[in-house]
């Protein structure tokens, strides 16, 4: 019988993984074979995600990182190395938002969304890339937005720290390139997540988002994150062997 799995015996490590997106990602990768390290702020989340990954028959760590501090990144990265014995895959998925109109817009809360958004990006890669040379190649994927490449009201920090994943990994993905390491950025649109909340705060409520979300979204609803775990997959495996640099919108066809 044919194996369809796209990821058996990939080591992957990421962030953000007692969230959404993150939870979604690492139970669909594991169920793809791969073992999962999980980095998270939030580590009774991340525990949970791992004891679903157990009993579904797969292998998975959780390390209480917070991704805004250098030495707390080189702690998970070490034991994630030790649990996995090296490192083929990177998702770098945690973030944060905040909105707000800009003159009223607090230079801390810029700060703190920049040390979490692009700065956890660039300190992820910087302490795993040689582990993936070690392994002669790997994906890394980096969680931007549709914020990233397309500006709202209200969003211009979060934006503006997702277009610096944006820039980021497209000159990670040239640097890399030639190590055999691909670097992709997934841009996901409206995914129906608690994390939207500062937004849909900025809109006017859930009734005024779900106005937007039917005459700007083609498809004329959100995503579920199971449906971005499926383009994770895609991008961290073999499935997307000739890309790099690229900027994947999944945003139910806004762009
Ligand atoms: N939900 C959406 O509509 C949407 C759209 C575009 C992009 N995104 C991006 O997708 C990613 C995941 O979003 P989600 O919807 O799953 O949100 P979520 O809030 O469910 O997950 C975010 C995760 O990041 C973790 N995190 C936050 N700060 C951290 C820190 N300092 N250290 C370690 N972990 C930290 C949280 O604990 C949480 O587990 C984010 O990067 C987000 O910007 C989400």
């Amino acid at each position: 019988m044919a194996d369809f799995r796209q990821l058996v015996g990939k080591r992957v490590i990421m962030t953000g993984g007692a969230g959404n997106i993150g939870r979604a990602s690492a139970i669909l990768m594991a169920q793809h074979g791969a073992t999962v390290a999980i980095g998270d702020l939030d580590i009774d989340g991340a525990n949970e995600t791992v004891e679903m990954i157990k009993a579904d028959g797969g292998s998975a760590l959780a390390v209480r990182t917070d991704v805004s501090n250098e030495d707390d990144i080189a702690a998970f990265v070490a034991a994630a190395v030790d649990f996995m014995g090296g490192i083929d895959v990177g998702f770098f998925n945690a973030g944060i938002q905040m909105s707000g109109a800009v003159e009223g817009f607090d230079a801390d809360r810029w700060d703190r969304m920049f040390a979490v958004n692009p700065r956890h990006s660039f300190l992820m890669a910087k302490h795993t890339v040689p582990h993936l040379r070690n392994a002669g190649g790997g994906a890394l994927v980096l969680t931007s937005s549709i914020a990233g490449v397309k500006g709202g009201p209200g969003m211009t920090a979060y934006s503006a720290s997702k277009g610096a994943i944006v820039g980021f990994g497209r000159a990670l993905s040239a640097e890399l390139a030639p190590d055999n390491i691909r670097v992709n950025v997934l841009c996901p649109g409206w995914v129906d997540t608690p994390f939207n909340q500062p937004a849909i705060d900025f809109m006017g409520g859930s009734e005024a988002q779900a106005e937007v979300v039917k005459s700007i979204v083609p498809l004329g609803r959100q995503a579920a994150p199971e449906e971005m775990a499926e383009v994770v997959v895609f991008l961290a495996s073999g499935m997307s062997s000739y890309m790099t640099n690229q900027i994947i919108i999944a945003d139910g066809g806004i762009f």
